[in-house]
């Protein structure tokens, strides 16, 4: 990414980490990434047919495990802005028609002319400003089936204060400050004031991590 539009955004990544994320992932975790993000993808309950867009979709990692629910009738849109992580997708898909990459920002007016079962965003929306994060909501609900889902990966609403100390040291360490500003808001207030009702939550890593499920009033 030549220029971040956000100076204080943590996933506007730089080339280097964009190549080596999911090395960078593995290694950060120190191993547990791999089996929460497939327990997190189990979580969501993908049926056989859907239609699902990943918002800020990275390597295609999610987009893989996705793809082992999914018949031959269901599809998967990657969307992102990184060069690296478009490489990386359209690599691992090259042999999958079910799966494309379409270079657009989510966090702008988006348009793809078509509607959806699932839309998922993993671990992207907390690092935007939160007066564009309405965009990125605006842009799930316009791409969902009426009953579709809008699934949120992302950190859990917690008080930094209440964290014990070594929690709280490496999240200051290595998240952004919109991620600060993230977790102390109400997102299913958000969501329910942009047209989503039925929540349901599932909780990872202590709890600091969650994936939200909304769905688009009938
Ligand atoms: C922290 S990574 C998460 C990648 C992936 N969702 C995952 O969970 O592995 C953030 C991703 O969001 C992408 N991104 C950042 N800003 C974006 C924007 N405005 N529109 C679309 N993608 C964006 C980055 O290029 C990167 O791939």
């Amino acid at each position: 990414m030549a220029t971040k539009i956000y100076p204080d955004s943590g996933v506007e990544l730089s080339p280097f980490i964009s190549k080596n994320y999911d090395k960078v992932m593995n290694i950060g975790s120190m191993g547990l990434y791999k089996r929460f993000i497939k327990g997190a993808i189990a979580d969501m309950n993908i049926q056989p047919s859907d239609s699902i867009i990943d918002m800020g979709c990275g390597t295609g990692r999610n987009a893989s495990l996705m793809t082992s629910y999914l018949n031959e009738k269901g599809e998967i849109i990657g969307l992102d802005i990184s060069p690296e992580m478009e490489q990386q997708f359209n690599s691992k898909f090259k042999l999958d028609a079910r799966v494309s990459f379409k270079n657009k920002r989510i966090d702008q007016a988006l348009e793809l002319n078509q509607m959806f079962d699932k839309i998922f965003i993993s671990f992207v929306i907390h690092g935007f400003p939160n007066e564009v994060r309405s965009a990125v909501i605006d842009n799930a609900i316009n791409h969902l089936k009426p009953g579709g889902a809008f699934y949120i990966l992302d950190f859990a609403e917690f008080d930094m204060a209440k964290m014990p100390f070594h929690h709280r040291a490496i999240f200051k360490a290595v998240e952004c400050k919109y991620a600060f500003d993230y977790i102390k808001r109400d997102w299913k207030d958000i969501l329910r004031s942009s047209g989503f009702v039925a929540f349901e939550e599932h909780f990872y890593m202590n709890k600091y991590v969650r994936l939200l499920k909304a769905i688009k009033k009938e």
